[in-house]
Order: structure tokens, then sequence, then C-alpha cells
């Protein structure tokens, strides 16, 4: 579907749990998430409905995300069943990694195309810290196996963290060199958590162009939120993705749909689109669907003195 602003809208990023198995200390308060009743999230058949009724609004593209989605009962079902709806041409996932290698060859035979691993550091006491308590070699050791199952390119996530990991760059870089790898910076965003940390923590991604020697090439997909860049003799591409200091809205072909059962029309606005009443009738989805694609703002405010950062966490809205 286009919206108001001639953008094409065929990307669906759904949410299937707040839940994770880290606390990320910039997503999510140490004390974890609330517990939901049961009810409130969205049910397998549910999730399936709406992207049943996202591929008739023209949806081509779905991504899973969380909290971390392999700890969602029946997942690989899920992407099965998400696969086979007709007009859905991609199904990737963006993971932690931790659960990976348990399900990484059911998935890709359920259909699941491309995996976005989200990785701050490659050095084990920071990888404990910044998580509280993750093992980092159970992210690692995935790493060649999803480059031999062929679900490339592998996208590494890094968010960058003013004194946390600013001297990792170049070693990030280096996993481009000889693989089919994106590593992708992410500046941090004002969000939940991070919304209440100081400003010496933001680090833009600048900083990366500052450090290495990159070369800049052309954007496979002109609606990707990053700027690509490669190493004079990379096999892989470095991205840089910065929300609040260039803004992608122009692009943007995205909605979100969070486990709860809201639509966000965009990433940086409290606006939420209740969907959970109309799940009993397919018709109605995709008139709310409809809705929240019509209210897509614009853009995104971030910019603006009046700006207030949005209240939702990170871990449940899913990236
Ligand atoms: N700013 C930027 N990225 C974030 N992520 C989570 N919270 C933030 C934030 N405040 C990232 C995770 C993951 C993806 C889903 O979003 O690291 O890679
Ligand atoms: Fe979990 Fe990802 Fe949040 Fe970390 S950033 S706590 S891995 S959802």
């Amino acid at each position: 579907m286009i919206d108001k602003y001639n953008r094409t809208i065929d990307y669906m990023r759904l949410s299937v749990t707040d839940r994770c198995n880290l606390r990320c200390k910039y997503c999510m308060p140490e004390s974890g998430v609330s517990k939901k009743l049961h009810r409130e999230i969205l049910r397998h058949e549910e999730l399936v409905e709406i992207v049943k009724a996202g591929a008739q609004v023209g949806i081509k593209k779905i991504r899973l995300t969380g909290g971390e989605p392999l700890i969602r009962k029946n997942i690989v079902e899920l992407v099965k069943e998400i696969s086979n709806v007709e007009g859905i041409n991609e199904v990737t996932m963006t993971t932690n990694g931790l659960l990976l290698k348990n399900y990484l060859n059911d998935l890709k035979e359920a259909g699941l195309t491309r995996i976005n691993l989200s990785l701050d550091t490659l050095k084990s006491d920071r990888y404990k810290s910044i998580t509280r308590g993750g093992n980092i070699e159970d992210v690692l050791s995935c790493i060649p196996l999803i480059l031999a199952a062929g679900l490339s390119p592998l996208k590494i996530n890094v968010v960058l963290i003013g004194g946390f990991n600013e001297d990792e760059i170049s070693d990030f870089v280096e996993l481009t060199r000889h693989q089919n790898i994106e590593v992708r910076f992410i500046e941090l965003m004002p969000i939940g958590e991070a919304s209440r940390w100081t400003n010496d923590k933001f680090v833009s991604n600048q900083k990366v162009l500052e450090v290495v020697e990159l070369i800049k090439i052309d954007k496979t997909h002109p609606s990707s939120p990053a700027e690509y860049y490669k190493l004079k003799d990379g096999v892989g591409k470095v991205g840089l993705i910065n929300p609040i200091s260039c803004s992608f809205c122009v692009d943007c072909n995205r909605i979100r749909v969070t486990s709860d059962g809201k639509v966000k029309p965009c990433l940086h606005s409290d606006q939420e689109i209740e969907l959970m009443k109309a799940l009993r009738n397919h018709e109605d989805i995709v008139k709310i669907l409809r809705v929240a694609i019509t209210s897509k703002p614009k853009e995104h405010l971030i910019n603006d003195k009046e700006y207030k950062p949005i209240t939702r966490d990170m871990n449940r809205i899913g990236g």
C-alpha cells in the first residue's frame, strides 16, 4: 500500500514476545519486564492472521523481533506458516543468537531467509556486563554456522555506546574483510531505558569513518536505513545507521506490530493503534492496518525542541 507521502509500505516488523533471555542495559530494566497475562500477548494463530492481512495490504517482507523471538514457543512452526502466506517473499529475524544453534537448520527449512544478530562487543567480560549475564561464546559460535547455512548476508547490529565499545570499531569492521557479513553500527536511540542515559553515552557513528578507512558504496535497497561502506578489499559491508543525525524517513517502508497487539506507524512516536479487538475478523485487521499506514507521519521529530522520548522500552517494540 502507498501512504500519504507516496511511500510504498511493504515491510512489517512483528514482535512475537516482549520477554528476553538477556537484560541489555540500554534496552530493559534490570528487573526485566512486567509479566503480561497470556491473553495480552498475541497468539500463534493471531500472528499468522495479521501476516495474512498484511499481505493483503501489500506487505511482502516480515521481520520477527522480540524481546528475543527464539524464546517464543513454536517459533519454527510460526516461521513456516508465515513463509507460506501468499505474497510474503521474505521472512527474517532479529535475534541475540543465544539459542540460535538449536534452531538454525529448522528455521532455514521452515523458510527463514536471513538473520540479524545483535552483538555490541566481541569481548566476553563486556558482553556479560552489558547484557547483565550473557555468555558471548553462545553467540560467537553460531556466526560460522549461520554463514555455512547460507543465510547470508548475515547482519550484525552493533549499538555504539560511549565508554563501552568505541574501541572495538575496527575489530568489528575486520569481520567484514573475509566474510559475507554486514556489520551495522547503530546510534543509541533515546528510547525507554536509554532515554535516561547521559549524553556522553551517545556516539555519532561518524566516529566509525574516523577510525577506519572505508569506501562508500551504493545502497542495495533504497529504504534501508543504513548508509553502506566497505573495506577496500572487503567481502562484506559496513552499514552506518544514524536515526538521529540523519533522517531516512522519506524512504521509510515499514510498520511495526507489538506482541501485545498494537500497530506502531512510526518507531519514534507513541501513537499506537489497537489490534486486539479486530482479531476475530480478517477484514477488521485489514482495515486497522490500512488506518495505520494512512496515519504514518511524514517524519520523526527527534530533533525538535518539544520532542519527548517514547515511553515503550525497546524490548516491547522489537527495534
Ligand atoms: N538504541 C539503538 N538500538 C537499540 N536496540 C535496542 N535498544 C536500542 C536503542 N535504545 C537494538 C538492539 C537490537 C535491535 C533490535 O535494536 O541492539 O540490535
Ligand atoms: Fe534482549 Fe535485545 Fe533487549 Fe538485549 S537488546 S535485552 S538481547 S531484546
